[in-house]
């Protein structure tokens, strides 16, 4: 049996509690505490049904327009879920060469539909994704176009470029994932970015070939996307003017999802973002290009951790639990809002306001502060969600603690994708 789980705002198929009495946590047919049995805690888990759903919908609101899906791998990138990604037929957005060559060892030929964005790609990177035959060069500054030209010449390897614009437009999100601005390092200003296609236009192994933008990162207004898209077709309609060849509108990535309270059917959400991002298009013949990471992946991933002590200092209640900021660092890092949920939903129903926190030697090691929660007994397991996105890949190995395991849930059946780290991984590579 279902329970009511709208007050909760879980999510199914990924996460949904299920039982008579007492309530339990499931990701699709999987009890999380037979996962947490069998590989410990703290532990990653993700639906892989969740994540189907969303490209599914990516693709159904897309439809109209020719378009690729570049899953953004910084998002997650463990080759599990790369592999689940690519069977979706997606491509990939990367940011770096081992991002480059954890793509390549999903499918050696990855890097023909993948696009390379940012702001510090070194000589090597680019080496090694000219000879990947990489779809698209997002080429963030005159400097890098220069170093990318050369490079491209001496190997003989013919390189396909857009270059990033910034188009000064705010995102309306966390200051440290906003990235439209003027005062931001990203891409460069729509005025010069007309002299940067002016110069790769006359580059024998540069092609231009498209724009790319992004403003951001947990951006739930749809009027920024809008308004940059905007001035990207502005600037599109001068460059083909000019008699630039445009293919490709990389639009980015950057669509948020509801860490507080209940979603929106994504399905909803996906058709208005679809909506804002195309509608400047519309008449004009581009391949779009999507960067999304979070809205894949985020809602369909839990870390699940235990409760360690039960602590009051003076009047303020502590959870200690087993999981920490190095294993998911967006409390501490950004203020960040996780929801967080027993993995069994007693029925007595009581609640306390406590802090939950992690074992790491500071005090910016939260999950929560003064979050009122249902009351959590020492060695209860509990569900840090949406952390399916920008969890395990920003992990660390702070007070040598080992990243956690990361296990990918499919109906009744489950994959352990990534092992937990041991002391003896760490200490390998030191002397
Ligand atoms: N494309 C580019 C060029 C990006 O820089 C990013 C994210 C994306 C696509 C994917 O954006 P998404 O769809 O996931 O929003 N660590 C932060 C987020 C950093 C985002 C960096 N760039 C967090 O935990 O909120």
């Amino acid at each position: 049996m279902t329970a009511a789980i709208n007050h909760h705002g879980l999510r199914p198929p990924a996460f949904e509690y299920r039982g008579r009495l007492d309530k339990e946590l499931y990701c699709e047919k999987i009890r999380l505490a037979s996962l947490a049995g069998r590989y410990g805690t703290p532990l990653y888990v993700y639906s892989t049904q969740m994540i189907r759903q969303r490209l599914q919908a990516f693709a159904h609101s897309f439809k109209d327009l020719r378009h690729t899906v570049c899953y953004s791998v910084k998002a997650n990138s463990t080759l599990g879920i790369l592999r689940l990604v690519a069977a979706e037929g997606s491509g990939f957005d990367i940011v770096s060469g081992g991002e480059l060559q954890r793509i390549l060892r999903i499918d050696r030929h990855a890097a023909e539909r993948a696009v390379f964005s940012g702001v510090g790609k070194t000589e090597t990177e680019i080496e090694l994704a000219l000879c990947s035959k990489i779809m698209l060069f997002n080429v963030e500054s005159e400097s890098e176009l220069h170093l990318l030209a050369a490079t491209a010449k001496r190997l003989k390897k013919r390189a396909a470029i857009s270059i990033r614009v910034n188009p000064d437009v705010s995102a309306k999100t966390h200051p440290y994932i906003s990235t439209g601005l003027r005062q931001h390092k990203f891409g460069v200003p729509v005025s010069e970015a007309k002299t940067l296609y002016a110069q790769a236009a006359k580059e024998r192994f540069l092609r231009v070939a498209g724009v790319s933008v992004h403003i951001g990162s947990q951006i739930t207004d749809l009027k920024s996307f809008a308004e940059a898209m905007e001035r990207v077709a502005e600037l599109v309609r001068m460059l083909l003017h000019q008699g630039h060849e445009i293919q490709f509108v990389d639009a980015g990535g950057g669509l948020g999802i509801a860490y507080e309270g209940v979603q929106t059917a994504f399905a909803k959400q996906i058709g208005a973002y679809a909506r804002a991002i195309t509608k400047p298009f519309q008449g004009m013949k581009v391949h779009l290009l999507l960067e999304p990471g979070r809205s894949i992946v985020g809602p369909a991933g839990a870390l699940v951790t235990r409760a360690l002590y039960r602590k009051t200092n003076r009047k303020k209640r502590f959870l200690i639990v087993d999981a920490a900021m190095n294993d998911l660092i967006r409390p501490s890092l950004y203020g960040a809002y996780h929801q967080i949920v027993p993995a069994r939903l007693s029925s007595s129903g009581k609640k306390e306001t406590t802090d939950v926190v992690g074992p790491v030697c500071e005090t910016g090691d939260f999950f929560a502060r003064n979050r009122k929660l249902p009351v959590v007994n020492e060695n209860d397991l509990l569900a840090i969600m949406d952390a399916g996105a920008y969890g395990s890949v920003l992990g660390s190995n702070y007070n040598t603690r080992g990243k956690p395991p990361e296990i990918l849930v499919d109906g009744a059946e489950y994959k352990l994708i990534r092992r937990r780290e041991t002391v003896e991984d760490q200490l390998r590579i030191e002397k």
